[in-house]
């Protein structure tokens, strides 16, 4: 298992290398005229002030890198497992998010849902506000979509498991059925 992890973190740091020289031997002609900037660019346009106004190394923005792509999958993916283990075990709160997306939206696109635990340690999370669009755009998109329903026999137990992130001990078991479109 440790080496698994190890080979993971590798390959991460090879694929973090050597996106950061795709950039590096771009950078003069991207940016220009876009709107959006990618977290690379940023570190790549960082100058430190209080260390002589240096740039980072390319090490530090592998490590930057790693942080960012590490702090932001499996505290994305379980918050969006235990959203949908409570709207299951919940069913009205589902009922009535649906409803309010049929107020909202009428039969027409998407919407979401809240109050998660962003300052759970000493440092509040950067990535609050992507991880909110995420997770709303899709408990949104899964809620509109699909009626999720327990899976008979099968009460949703939520338990923890304590890893990296808190973990649902027994993962969510679901029935799902399509929603019958009124149009
Ligand atoms: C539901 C999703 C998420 C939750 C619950 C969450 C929660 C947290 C918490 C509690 C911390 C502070 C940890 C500490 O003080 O030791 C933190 C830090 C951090 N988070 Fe998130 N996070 C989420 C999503 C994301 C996403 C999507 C990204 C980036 C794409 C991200 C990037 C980071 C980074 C880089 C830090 C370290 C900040 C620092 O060094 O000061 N997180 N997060």
């Amino acid at each position: 298992m440790e080496e698994l992890f190890k080979n993971d973190i590798k390959h991460l740091e090879e694929l973090s290398e050597n996106d950061i020289k795709q950039e590096l031997s771009d950078n003069d002609s991207k940016n220009e005229g876009e709107d959006v900037v990618s977290y690379v660019d940023t570190l790549l346009d960082l100058q430190l002030p209080e260390e002589n106004i240096r740039k980072l190394e390319e090490s530090e923005m592998v490590a930057l890198c790693s942080e960012f792509l590490d702090g932001g999958t499996d505290t994305t993916s379980t918050a969006l497992q235990w959203i949908m283990a409570n709207l299951v075990k919940y069913p009205q709160v589902q009922e009535k998010l649906f409803m309010e997306m049929i107020r909202v939206l009428g039969d027409g696109e998407e919407e979401g849902d809240k109050d998660m635990p962003f300052d759970a340690g000493r440092r509040i999370c950067p990535g609050y506000n992507l991880a909110m669009i995420h997770l709303e755009y899709f408990v949104a998109n899964l809620v509109w979509k699909f009626q999720w329903k327990s899976v008979e026999g099968d009460d949703v137990d939520l338990a923890e498991k304590q890893e990296f992130t808190t973990f649902m001990k027994y993962p969510l078991q679901v029935h799902l059925s399509p929603r019958v479109r009124r149009q």
